[in-house]
């Protein structure tokens, strides 16, 4: 891996859990706290490669359709997760942040949350952001009442909005643009994680449930992901003369 080259912000669905407990022979809930593993492993290695931010899709907008038993037994693993990994990321100088209809989470889940989010604000190594009760779209909808919020009361012109100026009300806005998306499981789908965000994002459709990806799969991903020539609306031969010119 050229550590040059590394993406500055990976984003990862984390899907498949379920089916690796169906494969096992155990209920789904295990397959979650199976996957909490992973979750460990994938953010300290991101941390010693010195990737500036992570973001894990764990609860989507849509998951709260899921059995009530099943979105039960996830809030309470959140709730672990925070308390168990507290002094990891403190240690680490990671900044844990949140996005996505956080007040729809129970205060089992909002109170170690809240505190450890406030505890860990002023670190610098790595941000991890987790999508909770999140939604892509839900996401841009709240960005867009925040902006006619705004210019009803006059501090923000119709002429004044552009792709700059919207992503400032997106609670991703303080993060690099996401250069990685990674999804496990073998599905090829996006399932409403960052739409805005990942507009020049490269995307890796790994086919290994969530509860076996370990860092040496994301080193997988990652050499892929160098691999790769990022054009953003270029030609090849221009990006050769804008490399040339660097040097
Ligand atoms: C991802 O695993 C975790 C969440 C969505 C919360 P799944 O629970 O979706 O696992 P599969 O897709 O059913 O295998
Ligand atoms: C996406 O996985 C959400 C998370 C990983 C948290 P899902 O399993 O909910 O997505 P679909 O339903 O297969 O699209
Ligand atoms: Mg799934």
């Amino acid at each position: 891996m050229e550590p040059a080259n590394l993406p500055r912000h990976v984003g990862i669905i984390m899907d498949g859990n379920g089916r690796w407990a169906e494969r096992h022979g155990k209920p789904r809930l295990e397959g979650h706290r199976a996957g909490s593993e992973s979750v460990r492993d994938i953010t300290r290695a991101a941390r010693q490669l010195g990737i500036e931010a992570l973001t894990l899709y764990a609860f989507s907008s849509q998951n709260w359709s899921r059995p009530p038993e099943e979105v039960a037994g996830l809030m309470q693993l959140l709730r672990e997760y925070l308390i168990d990994e507290r002094s990891e990321i403190l240690d680490n100088q990671i900044r844990l942040e949140a996005i996505g209809d956080i007040d729809k989470l129970p205060t089992l889940v909002t109170e170690p949350l809240t505190e450890l989010r406030a505890a860990s604000a002023h670190n610098r190594g790595m941000t991890l952001t987790l999508a909770l009760s999140y939604g892509g779209r839900e996401s841009i909808a709240r960005a867009v009442r925040a902006a006619v919020r705004d210019a009803a009361a006059g501090t923000l012109k119709e002429s004044e909005v552009d792709v700059e100026r919207f992503n400032r009300y997106l609670p991703t806005s303080s993060l690099p643009p996401v250069d990685l998306l990674i999804r496990t499981s073998g599905e090829q789908r996006i399932s409403n994680f960052l739409l805005w965000e990942l507009a020049y994002a490269e995307l890796i459709f790994i086919d290994v449930q969530w509860p076996e990806f370990r860092r040496n799969h994301l080193y997988e991903c990652l050499e892929t992901y160098q691999a790769r020539e990022r054009r953003f609306g270029k030609t090849s031969a221009q990006l050769a003369a804008d490399s040339d010119s660097d040097v």
